[in-house]
């Protein structure tokens, strides 16, 4: 609790706010940014991942049965936020933010960012930089001390405009029964 508002509480009025702020500066598309909701298959959800990765033929009832596993709207583990346009109901952008609770650091948070994407038909207009800056809000928002994600070389330019820097090699083990 801060100020007698819990973090889930604290992140919606963040999000009500970004939106609202985002779309008085760019009223001709306007975007609400908001967590991910169990009707968004509907809504295109796979069209915009589908930018991103191999989805597979994911169905509507994998899809709702998912999103109870994981709960996105109470999670205080999972952030899946979207940004759905206004004018048509679809969404349009996802990123994801995952808090880890860790032991060092005087049991500090750490988080992973995951999944950030544009739909096709709405890219270069500034919206992977907008989830990006709602992940790095809601971030601060859970007192991560750090957040940290990785990316292809194709897209280091990307990160780097929005402050990010280069840290590490990432290392991968791929167990190939899992894989498609
Ligand atoms: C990466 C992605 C999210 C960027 O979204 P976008 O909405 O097109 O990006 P923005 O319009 O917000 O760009 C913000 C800035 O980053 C720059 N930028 C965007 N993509 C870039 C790239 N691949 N490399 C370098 N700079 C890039 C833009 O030119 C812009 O710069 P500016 O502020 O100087 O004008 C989008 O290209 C995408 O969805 N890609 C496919 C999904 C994917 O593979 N994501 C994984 C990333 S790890």
């Amino acid at each position: 609790m801060e100020g007698g508002s819990t973090i889930l509480e604290l992140e919606n009025q963040f999000l009500e706010k970004f939106s609202s702020d985002r779309n008085s500066s760019y009223p001709e598309t306007k975007i609400t940014f908001r967590k991910l909701q169990s009707d968004d298959f509907s809504r295109g959800y796979y069209d915009v991942l589908s930018n991103l990765t191999t989805t597979g033929d994911v169905t509507q009832s994998q899809f709702e049965e998912q999103f109870s596993r994981i709960d996105p709207q109470n999670s205080e583990t999972y952030k899946i936020i979207v940004g759905v346009d206004e004018a048509t109901d679809r969404i349009v952008t996802n990123g994801t933010l995952l808090i880890e609770q860790k032991f060092i650091r005087e049991c500090a948070a750490c988080g992973h960012i995951e999944d950030i994407v544009v739909h096709k038909d709405y890219g270069k207009q500034g919206l992977g930089r907008d989830v990006l800056q709602v992940i790095k809000e809601l971030a601060k928002i859970n007192k991560c001390y750090k957040v940290i994600l990785d990316c292809s070389d194709g897209y280091k330019g990307f990160y780097e405009k929005n402050d990010f820097e280069q840290k590490g090699v990432q290392m991968a083990k791929y167990n190939p029964e899992e894989e498609d």
